[in-house]
């Protein structure tokens, strides 16, 4: 089979420009990548070209090995994705260290997978170790709301999730774990990877401070779904705030118990007790 006529293919094509009719993809911002299935990967092996150059990736992803990933490119537009695919995505493969890549489809015209391949492949390790295999994507945008309020919430896990959970009384259902905040840090590289895939292992979602968030999910539906719910909890939270200082009612610590009671979720304690 063709890449393009994939099942999996159309699902990350689908996704990358659901997040551009958002908004959260002004210019290259924001990345995507999606760990293959084996039996995806047997399907469109015809279409495949397995003499590329092997690349440093950046890190050591040891558990990675002989994995195959569809990646956005460095400096694409995702806006341009539907219409230029095999310019704007590509398919890598990761050698038997874990050290480097090489592409196999897309990136025509000498592109390279997105400059955050650091951070996803070590959120690929983590979250499929957690996740016993299952968490399969990992998405990176430039989410206006989220962004906003790292200037004006501390940048603490506790309070971005209470903050958050308590602005739509379905969010602690969708992140129960919670959310992680990653202080500025210079993107692109191995350090800011180490320290997003260290909250990961707790979290499926991890904040960027005025720069974006990561999400990771089993698929396309979850992992857009839960980008989808943060950010407009976020934009509820901005919207809150602007319209005056303080929350005249809000959710409760007992309301959430309560909520987790009945929607079957465990809501850590440390969530429910800041000012
Ligand atoms: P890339 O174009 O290299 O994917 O970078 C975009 C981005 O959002 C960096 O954080
Ligand atoms: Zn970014």
């Amino acid at each position: 089979m063709k890449v393009l006529e994939a099942e999996f293919v159309q699902g990350f094509i689908c996704m990358a420009n659901d997040g551009w009719k958002q908004g959260w993809h002004e210019r290259n911002g924001g990345n995507l990548s999606y760990r293959i299935k084996k039996e995806e990967v047997d399907s469109i092996m015809e279409d495949l070209n397995r003499d590329g150059e092997w690349r440093e990736i950046g890190a050591t992803v040891p558990s990675l090995a002989g994995e195959y990933f569809m990646v956005t490119g460095s400096g694409k537009f995702f806006r341009n994705i539907i219409n230029e695919p095999e310019d704007s995505i590509g398919i890598i493969e990761i050698d038997e260290l874990g050290k480097n890549y090489r592409i196999c489809w897309g990136l025509m015209n000498g592109g390279r997978p997105t400059s955050e391949l650091p951070s996803h492949l070590m959120n690929h390790e983590v979250k499929m170790m957690a996740s016993k295999g299952k968490h399969r994507v990992i998405y990176h945008a430039h989410t206006t709301n989220v962004i906003a309020l790292t200037f004006v919430l501390p940048l603490d896990d506790k309070i971005f999730t209470r903050e958050l959970w308590e602005m739509a009384t379905e969010c602690p259902v969708v992140f129960p774990d919670g959310v992680g905040v990653v202080p500025w840090m210079v993107p692109g590289g191995r350090d800011i990877a180490v320290a997003t895939s260290k909250l990961m292992k707790k979290y499926d979602v991890a904040i960027w401070a005025h720069h974006g968030m990561f999400c990771s999910g089993e698929n396309f539906d979850l992992t857009f779904g839960l980008m989808h719910t943060v950010e407009k909890s976020a934009e509820i939270l901005v919207k809150v705030r602007s319209m005056r200082p303080n929350k005249l009612q809000s959710i409760t610590p007992q309301n959430f118990r309560d909520l987790a009671k009945d929607f079957n979720v465990k809501l850590p304690e440390e969530f429910l007790h800041h000012e």
